[in-house]
This record gives C-alpha cells, sequence and structure tokens, in this order.
C-alpha cells in the first residue's frame, strides 16, 4: 500500500486522535480532517435549545431521514445553503456529566484537568485541545461536510485508485455553500454515532405528534428541566440517556415520572427511584383523547410530554453505494458490512474507522488510531490476515450476536473481550520507531482497570460494595466511590 494523503472525516474525539496519530507518523504528505460543526469537539458541543421543528418519524432509519444531498453537476460551485435536517445538532444538556472515570477516558498522553467525572464541557474544551496540544489544528477544515465519499479506480494510480471527496462548506452569513472535491489515498471514518435519533414505530404515534404537537420529543433535544415544571411526563428507555433525563427531571415534573421501560439495566433495581413509577412498553398513543396505553393494558391520561431516551442510529450518507460496490451499514442489524476488528474494511484497504465499537470510547479510538497510521506507514508488526480469515472472523461475530442476541458492536468489559480487542490492536500496530516516529500504543494500566470496575457514576443496585465504616481513604486510592 502506498499512502501519501489521508482524509479523516469528522473532529470529535475519535478525529482528534486520528490526526495525532497520522502526524505523529512522520509519513504521510497531506492530512486533513472535515469538521461538519464550527469547531472541534463532537457530540460534546453544547448547542442552545432551538424551537426549529424537525422531522419526527418513528420508526424510520438514516437511509430515510438523513439522505444524502444531491451532488452539484459541476464543481467548484458556490449553491444557496442547504435547508436539509442534517441533525449536526448534537444532546448535550446542561447537567451532563461524563460517566467513565477519567484516567480511564481521556487519551493516554493527557489526563482531564480534574474527575473521576466532568462536565460535559471539560471534554469538549479537551478534545478541542488536543488538536492544538500536537499541532495538527493546521489539518482542519471546519463548517465542511463530507457529502459523498467514492472510490475512483484508475491503472495509472499506484493503489488502483483513489478516493475522492465532495465537500460542502457552509456559510451560514451568506447563506452560501462552497462545493468542490479533493482527492486522497486513504480515508479514515471518525464521523460518530449518536446523531441520528431513533424513535421506535408504536400504533398511533405518527397521528398523536400531529395532534399534539411538541408533546413527544427525543433526548437528543432535551437540554435542562425547567420547561418542564409540574407537568406530567412519561420517560422511555433506561440506558444511560433515560436514567440522566428522568433523574434530571424529578425534582421540577409533577410526581411520579412515568418511566416506560423495555428491560431491567444494571442501575435499576427492585423498585423504582422515589418520585418515578416504571411503566412497561407503549402500546399505542391515541390521538382521538390524547390518551397513551401500555403493554400491561394500563392507560395514562392528561400527558403534558413524552420524552423518548432511545438512542441513536449510526448514519453514513456520503458513502456512494455505487462507486464503492457495496453498502456500508446494515441499518436493520447495526452493523458495518465487510468490517474486521471494527477498524478495517475488507474491500478497501484503504478506509478506516475509528470509533465504532460501543466500548472504552476515547481510549479505545487511539488504540485504532496507531493500528491505522502504522497500517498506511507500513509499519505495523504484523500483516493483516487474509481476506478469508477475515470475513470468518466477521461471520462467526454475525452468529455469536445472533445467537447470545447482542449487538455486533457492542464489546462488554465483564467478559474479557475489551481487554481481547484492544490487545489485537496493541500487538498489530507494535512499536514507533527507533527514532520516535508513530505514538506507542498505551498500556491498560491496572489502574485504569480498578477505576473502570470501582468507580462508577450511577450505582449499581446489589452489585456495588458498600465502602465499611472504617475504611481509610488510601484503601479507595482518594476515588469518590459511589454509594448505592
Ligand atoms: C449524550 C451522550 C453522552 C455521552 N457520554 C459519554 C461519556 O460520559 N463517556 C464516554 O466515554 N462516552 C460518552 N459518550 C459517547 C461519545 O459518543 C464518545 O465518548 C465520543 O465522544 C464519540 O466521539 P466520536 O469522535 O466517535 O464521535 P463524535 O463526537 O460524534 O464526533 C464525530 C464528528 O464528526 C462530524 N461529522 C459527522 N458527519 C460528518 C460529515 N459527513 N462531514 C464532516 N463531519 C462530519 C460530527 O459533526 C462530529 O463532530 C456519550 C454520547 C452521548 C450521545
Ligand atoms: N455521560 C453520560 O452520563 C451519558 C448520558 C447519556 C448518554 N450517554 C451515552 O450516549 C450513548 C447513547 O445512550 P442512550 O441512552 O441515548 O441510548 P442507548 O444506550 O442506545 O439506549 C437506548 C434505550 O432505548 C430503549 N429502546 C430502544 N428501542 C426501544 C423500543 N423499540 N422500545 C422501547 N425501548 C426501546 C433501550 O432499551 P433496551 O435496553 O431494551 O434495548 C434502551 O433503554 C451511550 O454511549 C451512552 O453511554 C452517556
Amino acid at each position: 500500500m502506498d499512502v501519501a494523503s489521508v482524509a479523516v472525516i469528522g473532529a470529535g474525539a475519535a478525529g482528534a486522535v486520528t490526526a495525532s496519530a497520522l502526524k505523529a507518523e512522520n509519513y504521510f504528505k497531506r492530512i486533513r480532517v472535515f469538521e461538519r460543526r464550527e469547531t472541534a469537539g463532537g457530540v460534546w458541543i453544547q448547542d442552545v435549545e432551538s424551537n426549529k421543528s424537525r422531522p419526527f418519524e418513528p420508526g424510520k432509519l438514516p437511509p430515510d431521514i438523513d439522505r444524502p444531498l444531491q451532488i452539484p453537476s459541476k464543481l467548484p460551485q458556490a449553491l444557496p445553503h442547504n435547508q436539509q435536517e442534517r441533525w449536526e445538532e448534537t444532546p448535550i444538556y446542561k447537567s451532563l456529566t461524563t460517566n467513565v472515570p477519567h484516567i480511564a477516558m481521556c487519551f493516554s498522553d493527557s489526563i482531564f484537568p480534574y474527575g473521576p467525572f466532568v462536565p460535559h464541557y471539560v471534554a469538549r474544551q479537551y478534545i478541542e485541545n488536543y488538536f492544538s496540544l500536537h499541532q495538527t489544528d493546521s489539518f482542519l477544515e471546519l463548517n465542511t461536510t463530507v457529502e459523498d465519499l467514492s472510490w475512483v479506480p484508475s491503472s495509472s494510480h499506484k493503489n488502483g485508485g483513489n478516493w475522492k471527496l465532495t465537500l460542502r462548506k457552509g456559510d451560514v452569513a451568506r447563506r452560501q455553500d462552497m462545493w468542490w472535491e479533493e482527492h486522497f489515498d486513504a480515508v479514515i471514518l471518525a464521523n460518530g454515532h449518536y446523531s441520528v435519533p431513533y424513535v421506535p414505530r408504536v400504533p398511533g404515534l405518527e397521528s398523536y405528534t400531529k395532534t399534539y404537537p411538541g408533546r413527544v420529543s427525543h433526548s437528543k433535544f432535551y437540554r435542562s428541566p425547567e420547561k418542564y415544571y409540574n407537568k406530567r411526563i412519561i420517560v422511555v428507555g433506561n440506558s444511560a440517556s433515560g436514567h440522566d433525563v428522568a433523574a434530571d427531571l424529578v425534582s421540577v415534573a409533577k410526581k411520579p415520572i412515568y418511566w416506560s421501560i423495555r428491560s431491567k439495566t444494571r442501575w435499576d433495581g427492585p423498585e423504582a427511584p422515589e418520585g418515578m413509577e416504571w411503566k412497561p412498553t407503549i402500546e399505542e398513543f391515541r390521538a382521538e383523547d390524547g390518551s397513551v396505553l401500555f403493554s400491561d393494558g394500563s392507560i395514562l391520561e392528561d400527558i403534558d410530554a413524552v420524552i423518548y431516551c432511545t438512542g441513536y442510529k449510526s448514519s453514513f450518507p456520503f458513502w456512494n453505494t455505487a462507486a464503492n460496490g457495496h453498502p456500508l451499514w446494515d441499518y436493520k442489524t447495526d452493523r458495518m458490512i465487510g468490517n474486521y476488528q471494527h477498524t478495517f474494511l475488507r474491500s478497501s484497504p484503504t478506509i478506516g474507522i475509528v470509533g465504532l465499537p460501543r466500548t472504552l470510547t476515547f481510549r479505545s479510538f487511539e488504540y485504532q488510531a496507531i493500528a491505522l497510521a502504522r497500517l498506511w506507514s507500513n509499519r505495523n508488526k504484523f500483516p493483516l490476515p487474509s481476506i478469508a480469515e477475515q470475513e470468518k472472523w466477521e461471520m462467526e461475530r454475525i452468529r455469536q450476536s445472533q445467537e447470545n442476541k447482542t449487538k455486533f458492536h457492542n464489546i462488554p468489559w465483564d467478559t474479557g473481550e475489551t481487554h481481547e480487542y484492544l490487545n489485537y490492536l496493541y500487538s498489530f500496530a507494535g512499536l514507533s520507531t527507533l527514532a520516535g516516529d508513530g505514538r506507542v500504543p498505551p498500556p491498560l494500566t491496572r489502574e485504569m482497570v480498578w477505576a473502570i470496575e470501582n468507580i462508577r457514576k450511577y450505582p449499581e443496585p446489589g452489585k456495588d460494595k458498600k465502602p465499611r465504616a472504617n475504611v481509610k481513604e488510601d484503601e479507595y486510592r482518594g476515588w469518590v466511590v459511589v454509594k448505592p
């Protein structure tokens, strides 16, 4: 492989560490990071509450609600500013703090200023600063969306072709978009996975939202509890967003908050927390009288707000399936098609992915970024397995996910799978050169492992050990241990 130029899509945590890993190789001639927002920071940028109306389409997946834009026939070209919904807004609310202890969440060469859990703006500042820390800020092209990514075959090109990026730089003041193209030998997808909100299809929900505009919303647009003062609320979903939103609202909303839960998580004890009442899944919304029917036959009337905390769907509207030979994502099963180790793409060795598996986030992105930088500088310690072996890995993981009813890209900690995954990337990358070119994959230290396993933002009923009354502080190594 002969890679001189690399484009990175996205300047969140994944893009930040990718840019530094690429630069550290001291090998690539051109590195560019395209970011559609006005600054680096990704999901941690905080947006103010807006009254903008947004499509609310239950059950719809990204191919329906995050469609590619029409590419202008002539480039470069200036055109009127795009008005189509692109979901760039972030889901940050006022009270959000991180939920992974800082020594395990941050990149290995720069710790968060304090911890263990920091307010959302600290994470944003950290990512922004990370670009200047590594002097990769000059690689950034902000306000610039990658609208199309196409493979352009060429027999004269050393790799048999290269990647064409069609770019759109938004100029809101002039209400104008500048469109142009750039070509690269390799591309890293670091575009994040939490921007397109998901709302399940429920009978009656569509007509309910038309009859009662604004009553049903998604946690992506939740900012603070004030507007819910004394309102009767249903929160749907009990993962991190559901827990945070319900806890945020309990002091202002009319009690109880009704909390619709499909399956229990490790944070849910035997009873709902004070001020909340658990409900099962919603069976039907009734526009005629505004009531909501649950699967146990119970009905709630006079509801003021329903907040869906039902997560997000990954979206790759820029992936040009016709030019690239196959679709990139299976939107029904939430899986990248033809991936190896959540990082490499079987069909295209010059495409890399950083930020994909749901695991340790920032720190795991670091291992992915170093592995890819090493692969393209031809310094990786051992080669990728054969195409047949890579395919076998994918098929086996699909089989296991179906058998265990788990998600392909979720990597659990407790089973040791996270260690296995990081160890593969760690070993694949190997050391830097003797002269110091290339980042060294970091250790996953005992201290980090201890912090991950013992320092929790949310208590886990029945699992957390109660600190003994006479415990010495240094037994907890100075950490704040959340009491159940
Ligand atoms: C509400 C919330 C809270 C979270 N809290 C935690 C936490 O406490 N701890 C933790 O470890 N993880 C947390 N996460 C997970 C979080 O997503 C990761 O920590 C991490 O920040 C993801 O980084 P990323 O770079 O992969 O994605 P993002 O931060 O989403 O960055 C992707 C970037 O790509 C840009 N982009 C997308 N498409 C394009 C395009 N076509 N062209 C140009 N730019 C594009 C986006 O604008 C964005 O800036 C949280 C997630 C959410 C949604
Ligand atoms: N720092 C923080 O404290 C913080 C706060 C918020 C979010 N986050 C992060 O943000 C990311 C997204 O979290 P999230 O909570 O928004 O989404 P999520 O983790 O994907 O959870 C989605 C929730 O919606 C439920 N759900 C999905 N489809 C449903 C359906 N058809 N009917 C009923 N329920 C349904 C799920 O239930 P099942 O379990 O039954 O599938 C789950 O409870 C995660 O990485 C999370 O860690 C972090």
